[in-house]
C-alpha cells in the first residue's frame, strides 16, 4: 500500500535520512524504531507531505535548504510530488509529534475540526467510533482540551486523526510522556483498528519494548539509515535489540 523508495532527506548538509526502504502492506502495523534524532518525524512529515510546505516556507525566509530524493508510492502511484492537504484526501493521515491539538477548543470541536474535509454523516461516523475505541474521552465531550491530561490529549490527537478518514494512519511517537498503563491502552487502541477495521498503521517509537509485540514489521532507525528489520517476533529476539532497547 505505501512503498518509500531510496529516501533522503538533506538539511542543508546535514543528512537526516540515508537511503532510506521502507515497505507498508495493506491492514498490517509496520514499526520505525529509532532513538532521539534518528530521523523518525522528518520520515513521517515527507510521507504526509508536511515536508513540501516545511521546504517552501524556508525559501520564502531565505532559511536552510531542505533537499529530498527519491519516491513515495501509495497504492502504486508516486506522490512525492502532491500537496499535503490532497493526501490526506487519498488516505495518508499523520498524527503528529506531542499531540498538537487545539488547546482552547474542547474535545468535541477539535474532533470536528479534524473532520471538515469528509462528508457530515461519515464524520459524524467517524466520531462515534472515536468515542468507542477512547471511552475515557466520552465524558470529557465538553473539556477544553488544553485541560486534559497528556494522555488525553494523545488520545484525541489519534482521534482527529482517525475522523480525518485515514486508510494509512501515521503515528509519530504516539507513546510520548504517557504512563505505562496508557501505553497499554494505546497499544491495544493500535491493535484494535487494524483487526476491526483493517486500518494500515505506520507508527515511529523510540520505546521498542511496547510496541514490537504489536508490530507485523519493523524496522530500526540509526541516524537516518536503516540497521535492521524483521517481524515484530524477530526484532523481539534480535540480540542487538535486546542489548539497545532492552538494556539486557
Ligand atoms: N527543520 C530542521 N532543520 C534542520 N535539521 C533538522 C530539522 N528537522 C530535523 N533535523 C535534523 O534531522 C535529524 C532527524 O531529526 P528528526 O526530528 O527526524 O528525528 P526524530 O527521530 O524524530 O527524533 P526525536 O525522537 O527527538 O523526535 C536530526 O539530526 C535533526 O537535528
Ligand atoms: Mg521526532
Amino acid at each position: 500500500m505505501l512503498e518509500v523508495k531510496n529516501l533522503m532527506v538533506f538539511f542543508e548538509n546535514a543528512l537526516a535520512i540515508n537511503d532510506l526502504n521502507i515497505k507498508v502492506h495493506g491492514g498490517q502495523i509496520v514499526g520505525v524504531i529509532g532513538s532521539n534524532s534518528a530521523g523518525k518525524t522528518t520520515l513521517m512529515n515527507t510521507i504526509s507531505g508536511l515536508i513540501i510546505e516545511m521546504r517552501i516556507k524556508e525559501k520564502r525566509k531565505g532559511g536552510e535548504r531542505i533537499t529530498v530524493y527519491g519516491d513515495i508510492f501509495f497504492k502504486g502511484e508516486n506522490i512525492m510530488e502532491i500537496r499535503p492537504s490532497e493526501r490526506v484526501k487519498r488516505g495518508i493521515v499523520l498524527c503528529r509529534e506531542r499531540h498538537p491539538i487545539f488547546p482552547e477548543s474542547n474535545v468535541m470541536d477539535n474532533l470536528k475540526t479534524a473532520g471538515h474535509l469528509r462528508k457530515n454523516s461519515e464524520m459524524t461516523d467517524a466520531i462515534d467510533y472515536v468515542f468507542n475505541l477512547f471511552p475515557a474521552l466520552v465524558h470529557l465531550k465538553s473539556r477544553k482540551a488544553g485541560f486534559l491530561s497528556g494522555g488525553e490529549q494523545q488520545m484525541l490527537a489519534v482521534g482527529m486523526a482517525l475522523v480525518a478518514g485515514p486508510t494509512c494512519l501515521l503515528l509519530d511517537e504516539p507513546l510520548l510522556g504517557l504512563s505505562p498503563l496508557m501505553q497499554t491502552e494505546l497499544m491495544d487502541a493500535i491493535q484494535n483498528l487494524r483487526n476491526e477495521v483493517g486500518l494500515t498503521i505506520l507508527m515511529s517509537e523510540q520505546f521498542a519494548r511496547p510496541v514490537l509485540p504489536i508490530l507485523d514489521y519493523g524496522y530500526i532507525l540509526e541516524n537516518g539509515m536503516l540497521s535492521l528489520s524483521g517481524t515484530g517476533s524477530d526484532l523481539m529476539d534480535n540480540p542487538e535489540v535486546k542489548s539497545a532497547y532492552f538494556g539486557i
